[in-house]
């Protein structure tokens, strides 16, 4: 009985011997201590087959073992865990002088980066910004601008219309409109936004924004506007720009004027940039036209005013050299990341 015992108690060292971690030892352990499996908790059951007097010899022996299985089980079960444990903290391990992984963080689009200049420069000079809808209706965007439904002025702008009574808004002259209605004079705003236009080519796009301007007040003369304007210039292109104004035509402004700036990279004397003239285009302006102010229930007679508008990716190219006006809307990392600031 004993040697059968012995045998037993060999086996399990033995095969306890080979195991590696704790879930092969459970297995082994249900091997033999199992209550309904195990070799164990079998020898008990055989105890039946006993005769009366071998069976308390035999039922301690068996009982032994078993106290002893559970103790060896207990204790490898110990050894093994907090070996593994071991290993997991230390595969677990930080390297706290590890370098850290460079997060890269946003930037604003350079075509955001202008708009945010512009208005800085011009809240610098007393305007608020205000900003119209992009759906607009026609009255607002041509009508009430002095360009009435048969005006061929309407041709200068390729339109998108909604229905015949609504448009994506041609320019943001249309807000000129909006605030003249509702604001009694001293009037100067800032109105930025999208436009659109069915025009499309290396330097024009069916979207773009525009900065719209308007100063309306007592006494307000061009040279207000080109005084503005020297300051505008100065602070986006470098201090030795100089601008000059033009005889141009648009429906809701009289006189009206192109505005060019001296050319920023070559002084003047002429380049690339400038096509050779020393001058570069930058905006549309003028006075406000008597009819548009009358439109808006604002007496002519009394209150002048200037406006003017400019394409912000067109001064965005200018600024940063970007060439084709398709990279603003491309949103590719590699162009757009070089103009973070
Ligand atoms: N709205 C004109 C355009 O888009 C620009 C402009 C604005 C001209 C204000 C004069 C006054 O071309």
């Amino acid at each position: 009985m004993e040697d059968q015992m012995k045998a037993i108690r060999e086996r399990i060292e033995a095969a306890a011997a080979s195991v590696r971690d704790s879930k092969a030892l459970y297995q082994l352990r249900k091997q033999f201590l199992d209550n309904k499996t195990g070799e164990i908790p079998a020898l008990m059951k055989g105890m039946r087959d006993l005769s009366a007097e071998e069976r308390p010899a035999f039922g301690k022996l068996v009982n032994a073992l078993k106290e002893w299985a559970l103790d060896f089980f207990t204790g490898r079960d110990a050894e093994l865990k907090a070996a593994e444990l071991a290993e997991k903290n230390a595969a677990e391990q930080i390297d706290v002088t590890m370098p850290g992984r460079p997060r890269s963080a946003g930037a604003l689009h350079p075509n955001t980066l202008t708009a945010n200049a512009l208005i800085d420069i011009f809240a610098g000079m007393g305007f608020t910004v205000f900003e119209g809808p992009e759906i607009e209706n026609d009255y607002y965007n041509f009508t009430a601008l002095n360009t009435p439904k048969d005006h061929p002025a309407r041709d200068m702008q390729d339109t998108f219309y909604v229905s015949p009574e609504l448009l994506l808004r041609t320019q943001t002259s249309a807000g000129q409109i909006r605030v003249m209605e509702n604001t009694k004079p001293p009037i100067k705003i800032l109105s930025p936004g999208k436009v659109f236009r069915s025009d499309d080519d290396a330097t024009h796009s069916p979207m773009f924004s525009q900065m719209e301007g308007l100063v309306v007040d007592k006494g307000i003369t061009l040279c207000d506007l080109q005084g503005m304007l020297d300051v505008f210039a100065q602070r986006i292109f470098g201090e030795d720009v100089k601008t000059r104004l033009r005889p141009s035509y648009f429906p809701f402004t009289e006189p009206s004027v192109e505005v060019d700036v001296s050319c920023f990279a070559c002084g003047g004397k002429g380049c690339r940039l400038c096509k050779g003239t020393g001058w570069i285009e930058v905006l549309g302006a003028g006075m406000v036209n008597r009819k548009v102010l009358e439109n808006c229930g604002i007496d002519p007679d009394v209150y002048t005013g200037f406006a003017f508008g400019m394409g912000i990716e067109r001064i965005t190219m200018l600024k940063y050299g970007i060439p084709n006006i398709k990279m603003l809307f491309e949103s590719d990392v590699r162009v757009l990341s070089q103009f973070a600031e």
